[in-house]
């Protein structure tokens, strides 16, 4: 698996400290909330994320897991994303906390805060490990952002590609003739 990672951008030390920082901030936002706290994590992407964020976030709060499924990696036709949210009614007048673990063109953060807003939470935020400035169009505000990273395909720590690389600790830049 190392062998397919062409440059480490940020060890998995650097990483937990960013984490931590971020929990920190969440956490005082939140900290008065009378609404009631949702997380929504978008799978699977966020997963790891998500497990290492909410453990450092000392407050009482719900888990509301948002599955999408985009085209496979291998597919160049665009397909509307399939969208599974927690039932309707579980979110209404909650504060809503989105975590997502890249945000690139914004098209799937779009689709999903869409959706998320048509059932009437409190508040919306959104919480994004990565993100590419470049690629992020500037009508797509997040709150809270890990690293901000260069156009490159990265993998680890919860970020695929094809469904791999999840697994690796560190956040690394995928060697381009590993994209096949
Ligand atoms: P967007 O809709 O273009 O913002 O893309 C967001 C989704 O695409 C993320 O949740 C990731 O699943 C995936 N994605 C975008 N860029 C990368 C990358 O560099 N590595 C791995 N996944 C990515
Ligand atoms: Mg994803």
């Amino acid at each position: 698996m190392e062998t397919d990672i062409a440059r480490i951008l940020f060890t998995q030390d650097q990483i937990r400290r960013r984490v931590r920082e971020l929990a920190r901030e969440i956490a005082a936002a939140y900290a008065n909330s009378g609404a009631g706290l949702t997380i929504m994590p978008i799978l699977s992407g966020s997963l790891i994320f998500l497990a290492d964020l909410i453990r450092e976030l000392p407050i009482k709060m719900k888990i509301g897991l948002v599955q999408i499924s985009t085209y496979p990696a291998r597919t160049t036709t665009p397909m509307p994303p399939r969208t599974l949210l927690p039932p309707v009614g579980d979110i209404r007048g909650r504060d809503v906390l989105v975590v997502d673990d890249i945000l690139d063109s914004g098209r799937t953060l779009r689709h999903v805060l869409g959706l998320i807003r048509a059932q009437q939470p409190a508040t919306i935020r959104t919480a994004v490990l990565l993100r590419k400035p470049v690629r992020v169009p500037a009508d797509l505000p997040v709150e809270y952002v890990g690293f901000d990273v260069e156009d490159s395909f990265v993998v680890g720590y919860g970020l695929d590609y094809d469904d791999y690389y999840r697994n690796f600790p560190h956040i690394g830049v995928l060697a381009p003739e590993r994209m096949t």
